[in-house]
């Protein structure tokens, strides 16, 4: 499967740089040639490889998403199966197919308790505008029209459109697109190891998060206030765990003043902390909760928002008053889409990839640890299930960051590539990300941490 020829397309490189406008990219230097592109020509198991033969381990699934692993058969028929049956019909006024329609029953057999119906999208941040719009329909047919803020977390992602780069609280997504735009307000990032009192254990850390959002809403009013949105373990901001106790303390203050829960599961959703969403593991019950990348293990788009019995209720009594919903997407519930989810929730059931998450992710983040952990460059090392994080910083012990021109997780990254392995340097801080396959094996797990521990020695 991976005998792809060895090649270098010159007019293709041409083509890249001229006309192919890449997300996340340095535009001027990708289109000078400055920065180096790679054309990613196939994949088996938790490897990819380029056009010229170059084979890396993806210990990144491409952007935490291919849990299942590349070349997957019984996805790929799947989707080619429903593609000669039936490729495309809508899902407006009561259509459907078989595949989507069996696709949210599993959904929903899989979910947290208290959920009920699933609607279908395409991107994590389509699932997101869903989100804010089911929040506000929600408060309007209960006659609540002033409850329509949104507060999210600095640092949380939760998607890079107007309104859900709005949510994201990272800079980088804000910059120079006059975001995040009103009703959407920021709250303390849960990140023990960057809190600036250092005093605080991390009960009485999340206790100070409870009263920074008690204080916000105290502020603005709780009236003012619709829902809170937080991915249950911090993904592109970090990867970071939350402090223990954090979302015990956090619901309270959300249930004191009737404030809806959206958890944004699209990175823990399907498996990636060792329990089938994030939310049963850290005990969060969600009003909505977003689901997309493991969904499909990214064989086709597809993304999703859990809707619980409570909003059900009164989006149900909605359209009793004000007739059909008028929200929704062409492509909601596409049936190539929905086909290859079918395929591959059963393949993580089949393959029992949770618990493997489980058990390979705890051996992982411990080797981790392990390898790279004492190193006087290395501030932390962190991670729940097939999540991982490396922080770099100065020093150690004074806790001095590098200065972000240094450019030190890019780096290390970029020596990573060279042994052989890929992973994230995240965006903001010094950051090497570790989000692989679920298929992931120990000796898998092995590669990439040795080739992390030289990585890091040739880097630093
Ligand atoms: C937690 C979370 N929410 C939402 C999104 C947005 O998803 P998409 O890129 O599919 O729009 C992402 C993407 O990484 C994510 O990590």
């Amino acid at each position: 499967m991976l005998d792809h020829p060895a090649r270098t397309d010159n007019e293709l490189d041409a083509w890249d740089r001229d006309h192919f406008f890449h997300p996340s990219t340095h535009m001027g230097q990708h289109a000078r040639g400055e920065t180096s592109n790679r054309i990613i020509a196939g994949g088996e198991g938790v490897y990819i490889v380029d056009r010229d033969g170059k084979r890396s381990l993806d210990a990144f699934a491409g952007l935490y998403c291919v849990n299942v692993g590349y070349g997957r058969k019984a996805i790929t028929d799947a989707i080619a199966e429903q593609a000669a049956r039936l490729p495309y019909y809508h899902a407006y006024v009561g259509h459907g197919s078989e595949p989507s329609i069996r696709l949210a029953k599993m959904v929903v057999e899989r979910a947290p308790k208290g959920m009920s119906r699933v609607f279908f999208g395409l991107s994590g941040s389509d699932a997101n505008e869903t989100n804010l719009k089911l929040v506000w329909y929600y408060n309007n047919v209960l006659k609540r029209p002033e409850k329509k803020k949104i507060i999210s977390r600095w640092r949380g992602y939760h998607g890079s459109g107007v309104m859900t780069g709005s949510l994201t609280g990272l800079a980088a997504f804000h910059n120079l697109f006059d975001l995040p735009k009103a009703p959407v307000l920021h709250t303390e990032a849960p990140y023990y190891y960057r809190r600036e009192d250092r005093s605080l254990s991390e009960e009485q850390f999340s206790q100070h998060c409870a009263d920074k959002l008690e204080e916000l809403i105290q502020a603005e009013g709780p009236d003012t206030i619709a829902a809170f949105i937080g991915e249950p373990v911090l993904g592109t901001g970090g990867i970071v765990p939350p402090p223990a106790g954090y979302w015990a303390k956090i619901q309270a203050v959300l249930r004191k003043h009737d404030i809806l829960l959206i958890a944004d599961e699209v990175v823990t959703g399907f498996g990636r902390l060792g329990s089938m969403f994030g939310s049963d593991h850290y005990g969060i019950e969600p009003d909505l909760i977003t689901i997309a990348k493991g969904l499909t293990s990214a064989y086709a788009p597809l993304s999703g928002v859990i809707v619980s019995e409570k909003l059900w209720r009164v989006l149900e009594q909605g359209s009793d008053e004000y007739g059909p919903i008028g929200h929704g997407w062409t492509y909601s519930s596409h049936p190539l889409c929905a086909a290859a989810g079918v395929a591959n929730l059963e393949l993580v059931d089949e393959l029992d990839l949770v618990r493997n998450a489980g058990e390979v992710g705890a051996y992982f983040n411990a080797a981790l640890r392990e390898a790279v952990g004492s190193h006087r460059h290395v501030g932390e090392v962190r991670g729940k299930g097939l999540l991982a994080a490396v922080e770099f910083v100065r020093d150690r012990d004074d806790r001095v960051f590098f200065d972000a021109s240094q450019k030190v997780g890019p780096r290390i990254a970029a020596a990573l590539l060279e042994q052989g392995v890929i992973a994230r340097a995240m965006p903001q801080g010094d950051i090497l990300g570790f989000a692989p396959p679920l298929c992931l094996t120990k000796q898998e797990a092995d590669l990439v941490v040795d080739a992390t521990r030289r990585a890091v020695e040739a880097a630093l």
